[in-house]
């Protein structure tokens, strides 16, 4: 348990297809060891393949009736807007898998108060996985500035220490989001990074061998205590690595 991994290969199918494994392991381990897999999903394009590959070949690989879904971060747009990252892998995914309606947990974007939002998703959190909520899973996406989940440079999510889920303005439209924050994220067992094109290798390079500065280089934050973080690279994106 613990440490950094890099899993890199020839393209982003290959990259998305050997994330997809790795996840119906893990899928089957957790459900074994304490019989539900908890995963954070992760929003933007890049998994869109990901969740495609496991709607289409992972239909009865992974114990789906035992997955609690949760979203890293969201825009904070109605479920069925474009922009939703719950909207976007309901469609590529879960509407394809049997998940069990009671374990998907969308954040509450229709609450008129975003910080009454993440304080309601925090309960879930609690009342789902105990306390603290430890995942077993969270996906997570890299963006070219270095941001990962709705944690963009300079935000004050970055270097919250008590919240689990909090309001945060993004670089990137929709600006209002929702998102977990490291001290959510560092309590995982388990996060990936899915990372693909040539647009993110400076980010990637700046992330894993530049220098220490999580403020600037939001994706460093991410150091669980007690779990794992793997990078599943396409070669594109790993091309700045020495
Ligand atoms: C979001 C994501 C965000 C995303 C990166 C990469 O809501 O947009 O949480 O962190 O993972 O911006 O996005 P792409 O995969 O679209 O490049």
């Amino acid at each position: 348990m613990g440490g950094v991994r890099l899993c890199i290969s020839p393209d982003p199918e290959q990259t998305c297809q050997a994330l997809a494994r790795a996840f119906a392991d893990l899928a089957v381990r957790a459900a074994a060891d304490h019989g539900h897999l908890a995963v954070a999903l992760a929003g933007g394009q890049s998994p869109k393949r990901l969740y495609h590959i496991l709607a289409r070949d992972y239909r009865t690989a992974v114990p789906w009736e035992s997955v609690y879904v949760f979203w890293g971060d969201e825009r904070y747009v109605r479920p069925d807007h474009a922009d939703s990252n719950y909207g976007t892998s309901r469609a590529t995914l879960l509407q394809h898998v049997p998940v069990q309606t009671d374990r998907v947990f969308p954040m509450p974007t229709t609450h008129p108060d975003p910080a009454e939002a993440g304080r309601l998703y925090e309960t879930a959190l609690r009342a789902t996985l105990g306390e603290p909520p430890r995942l077993d899973l969270i996906l997570l996406g890299l963006g070219d500035d270095a941001h990962t989940a709705s944690l963009f440079p300079g935000s004050a999510a970055i270097r919250e220490t008590v919240r689990l889920v909090m309001p945060a303005h993004g670089a990137k439209p929709p600006r209002v989001r929702l998102t977990f924050t490291p001290v959510l994220i560092n309590g995982a067992a388990a996060v990936y990074f899915l990372v693909t094109g040539s647009s993110k290798a400076r980010a990637v390079k700046q992330t894993l061998q530049g220098p220490d500065d999580p403020f600037r280089y939001p994706a460093q934050v991410v150091k669980p205590r007690h779990g794992e973080v793997v990078w599943w690279l396409d070669a594109e994106a790993a091309q700045e690595l020495e």
